[in-house]
This record gives C-alpha cells, structure tokens and sequence, in this order.
C-alpha cells in the first residue's frame, strides 16, 4: 500500500509505484486527500502520468492536530479492510506521520521513503513529523550518508536502514525532457537565465509578519538586479495581497513540468522548500535556501544550495555573490535515477522472506502469511 497525500509526496510516490508493479508485486494507491485544489494535486497526476489513486480519504486541510486526526481515523478502517503486508509513506508531511502511526499500531509492516533527514529545528512541523516517522517504520530508505548516521544514533539497526538514493531525481531525470519542452518560459515572456525564481511557503517565513517583511525587503533588493518570478503556495498568496516589491511577479502555484521548467532556466533560485533544494543540485542552478537549516546538507556539502538565513543584508550579500559567481553544479552519489528500484527489490525480497515463514515462528512486526504481495 502507498501513500501519498501532498504535493510533494506525489513526485516521490510516482517512480516506487512503478518500480513496485515492475518487480510483480501487487499495489494499492492511497491519496489521503491532504493537498486537493486542482494546482496543488491535480496537476501533478496529470504531469507525472500518475495513475489514479485506489482510495482518496478527503482528509483535507485543518490545523496540525486536526489533519493528522482526519488521516489517521480515515486511513485506519482502510487498513483494516484491505490488511497489506507492508505500508510505504514518503517524506514528511502530516500524512506520512498519520499513516506510519496507525500502520505501526496495527501491527502492519511499514517503510518511509527519504528517512533520516533532520535539520535540526524542532520548530518546523516537518521535523516531528521525520523523527517519529522513523522511530515507527520498520524499513528505511535514505537518501544520503548522513541520513544513514541519524537513523543508525536514533536507534534503528543498520538491517533497516536501507542507503537507495534518491526518488525525487528518478522523477525528475525520467521528466526533465518533458518539462524542458513546455511552453512556460515563452509564456510568461522570460528568457533562460534572464530571471530569478522565488517559493516561500514555511510557517517560518510566510505567518511571522516581521520576518515576511524583512524577507520582502530583501527580495526587492535583489529583483532591482535580476528580476523574480514568484509561483506562490496557497498559504503565501493569503498573506501577501498589496505586499510585494517592484520586480517580483506573483504567479499562481505551478505544476511539477512547469516548476522544473522554471528551475532549469533560471539564473539564481531562492526558496524554502526542501524538494527545490535537490532539484536544483541536480539541474546544476545555484540554490540559496531562505531558513536557518537543512535536512539536505548534500545539497550544500555535494551541490548548488546554500542556506542563507533571512536577515536581510545576509540575503541580499549571498545572492549577489551567487549571480556573480554561480557554484559549480556537482550530483551527489546514487542521485542517479534507479533508487525507486532499489526500494523495490529491497521490499521485494523482503516480503518473499516474510510471507514465506510458517506462521507459527516469530514474525517482526508487520509480518504476514500468504503470497508476496503488496496491497
Ligand atoms: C504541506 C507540508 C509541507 C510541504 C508542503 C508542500 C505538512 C506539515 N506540511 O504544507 O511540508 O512542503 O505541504 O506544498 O504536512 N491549501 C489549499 N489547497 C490545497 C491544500 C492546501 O488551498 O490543495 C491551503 C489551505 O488553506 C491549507 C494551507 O494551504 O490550510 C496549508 O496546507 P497544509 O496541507 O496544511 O500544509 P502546506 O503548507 O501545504
């Protein structure tokens, strides 16, 4: 059973899916319904060739108690019902959370795509959601050398943590083709490396009205020399109405195509999501990351990323030094386009073991009799 229930899930769950049917095990889809809107989740079906899901829960949106809550109850009698032999979630969004805790309480094996990130800052939702997510999964797959460490001192044995890679970069090297054809650039009347892209969309940096402002002010520092494009989250276009600095342009939230388009023509991009910080390491476009911290520091040690804080002068100093002196691009190790198949020969050969034990004999966790299949 996969799980996908946000924007960034959707990329990740996209290439496992595939992986998964192409070693013959069976799989069943779940979109829990926390992302909804057309931009924020139907797009990314259609831009991914994703195929439907089997089971969409509504959860919907709420504070963080009450979407964790609505996953949880809603995902629970699913699990029930269809009892897989394993639950795969990805990366760190409420969802993923919901879904490892009711697994691991039902006794149903569990397996968390992108594990053992950590940036340190317990202040960001995201954070939680990484720490207990691995603390529950049975089997984890990390992206990085020092995702490895972090689960291996959290306590997990080296005979869960798996080092695969990374499935973003499945998608996006299987994608890339597609997006470089779209019409976006053209559209919007930009020119490849004529402009800057900018997302915000942190609690961090879009709900504090001090931070935003300073943030702002920095970006128009910035846009008076390379003008931004700005493709704006929900959560951001609400609080910046009549806010924004000469040579920022709002767009509406863009597609998967569309944002890697966007990424792989501009000259500088600044941002605060995590998945940006990968992509635009293996698209080879210098990064500058608006937060104190990274749970990717691959992307800086082995990249095109640097973190750079939110104070303005440091901002605005770290950006002009990136125009005039862009990194150059590197890609970390097994960023190589195969970590969704290593996932699946792992779980594969995984469940053959389980499934194939008498069921008298001692079972991890999770563990079912029957055939090897996935749900
Ligand atoms: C979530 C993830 C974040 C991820 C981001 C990607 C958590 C804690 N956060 O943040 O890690 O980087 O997704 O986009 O899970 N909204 C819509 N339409 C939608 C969905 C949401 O308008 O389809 C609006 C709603 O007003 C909602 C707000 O966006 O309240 C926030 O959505 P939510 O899913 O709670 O968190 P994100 O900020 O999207």
């Amino acid at each position: 059973m996969v799980v996908a229930g946000a924007r960034p899930n959707f990329v990740k769950a996209k290439p496992v899916l595939d992986a998964l049917a192409a070693t013959g095990l069976r799989t069943t889809f779940v979109h829990t319904g926390q992302h909804y809107d057309e931009a924020m989740s139907g797009v990314f079906f259609a831009d991914l060739d994703l195929r439907a899901p089997d089971h969409h829960l509504a959860a919907g949106s709420g504070s963080h108690a009450v979407q964790t809550a609505a996953v949880m109850t809603a995902f629970e009698s699913l699990l029930d019902r269809l009892a897989p032999d394993v639950v795969v979630v990805f990366g760190d969004v409420n969802s993923t959370l919901a879904c490892a805790l009711v697994a691991a309480k039902a006794g149903v094996r569990s397996a968390h795509v992108e594990a053992g990130l950590r940036s340190g800052d317990r202040s960001m939702p995201e954070e939680i959601n990484r720490i207990v997510t691995d603390q529950l999964c049975d089997d984890l797959f990390a992206t990085s050398p020092e995702a490895v460490e972090h689960l291996l001192r959290g306590g997990a044995t080296p005979h869960q943590v798996h080092l695969v890679g990374n499935v973003m970069v499945d998608t996006l090297l299987a994608r890339q083709a597609d997006a470089f054809a779209r019409p976006v650039l053209a559209e919007l009347g930009l020119r490849p490396g004529g402009y800057g892209l900018l997302t915000l969309h942190r609690p961090a940096n879009v709900d504090d009205p001090a931070t935003l402002t300073d943030l702002l002010a920095a970006l128009g520092e910035i846009a008076a020399r390379c003008p931004l494009v700005f493709p704006a989250h929900p959560r951001t276009a609400a609080r910046l109405a009549g806010r924004l600095p000469a040579g920022i342009r709002l767009l509406g939230p863009v597609g998967y195509l569309d944002s890697i388009a966007l990424q792989a023509g501009a000259r500088l991009v600044l941002t605060d999501s995590g998945g940006i910080q990968e992509e635009t390491t293996v698209l080879g476009v210098p990064c500058l990351t608006l937060r104190d911290s990274t749970e990717r520091p691959l992307t800086v040690t082995e990249g095109t990323n640097r973190v750079v804080g939110r104070e303005r002068a440091a901002v605005v100093a770290a950006a002009f030094e990136a125009l005039d002196h862009p990194p150059f691009p590197r890609r970390p190790a097994l960023w190589d386009g195969r970590a969704s198949q290593r996932i699946a020969a792992i779980l594969a050969r995984a469940l053959a073991v389980t499934t194939a034990r008498p069921a008298a004999t001692a079972q991890p966790p999770g563990a079912s009799a029957g055939s090897p299949v996935i749900r």
